[in-house]
């Protein structure tokens, strides 16, 4: 018998679920791959590289009724496509996070995550007030901090944005892409 707790069906269920991006597999692996590195001089859990992702809006637990509403309000998100370079790495000590992170927020990423915030904020959801910090959690429980570069970086085209559903598992957390959204193809500068 399953026994952890079953939070996928019946009208008083919830879900834990976020927005978020996915890495190609490549630069996945390419990260993981700098997260084993890591880990033999920071310690720590190593995230497996299909669950490493760049989460949008983490809402929580909500109950599963509301979540087909999350659907609807996402496909009239509008955002445009653009290239993620992955090439700083950082440790958070309140949290042991060891994180990968752009240098600088792509000005289309930063209007996406504005734009699902905005929607979901406009829609009742409740987010949390801090600002965004784009990053992808690369190890947990790291004793201590990576040196800064990520060293090639790791890169991709962020063409799709995703609605995951979060469920613990025994390896840490089982993450279930929902649905998925195209982003935009950038408008030409003339
Ligand atoms: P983290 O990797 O920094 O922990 C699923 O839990 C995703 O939502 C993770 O990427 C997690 O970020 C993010 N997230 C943001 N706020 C969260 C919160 N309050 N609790 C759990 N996860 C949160």
């Amino acid at each position: 018998m399953n026994t952890h707790l079953d939070t996928t069906t019946g009208a008083d269920r919830r879900q834990r679920v976020f927005f978020a991006l996915w890495p190609e597999p490549a630069a996945s692996a390419a990260l993981h791959a700098f997260a084993l590195r890591m880990q033999a001089r920071c310690g720590g859990r190593v995230m497996r590289a299909e669950t490493l992702h760049l989460t949008l809006a983490f809402l929580g637990d909500l109950p599963v009724q509301r979540i087909n509403a999350l659907r609807t309000l996402a496909a009239q998100v509008h955002g445009e496509a653009f290239d993620l370079e992955i090439a700083r790495a950082g440790s958070w000590k309140r949290n042991r996070v060891l994180w990968a992170a752009p240098r600088a927020t792509p000005p289309a990423l930063a209007d996406l995550a504005d734009a699902l915030a905005s929607a979901l904020r406009a829609a009742g959801y409740a987010l949390e007030e801090r600002p965004f910090s784009p990053h992808l959690t690369l190890i947990r429980n790291a004793r201590e901090a990576p040196p800064p570069d990520i060293e090639p970086p790791a890169t991709w085209h962020a063409e799709r944005f995703a609605l995951v559903r979060s469920r613990p598992d025994a390896k840490g957390a089982h993450y279930e892409t929902l649905a998925d959204w195209p982003l935009a193809a950038p408008r030409e500068t003339p």
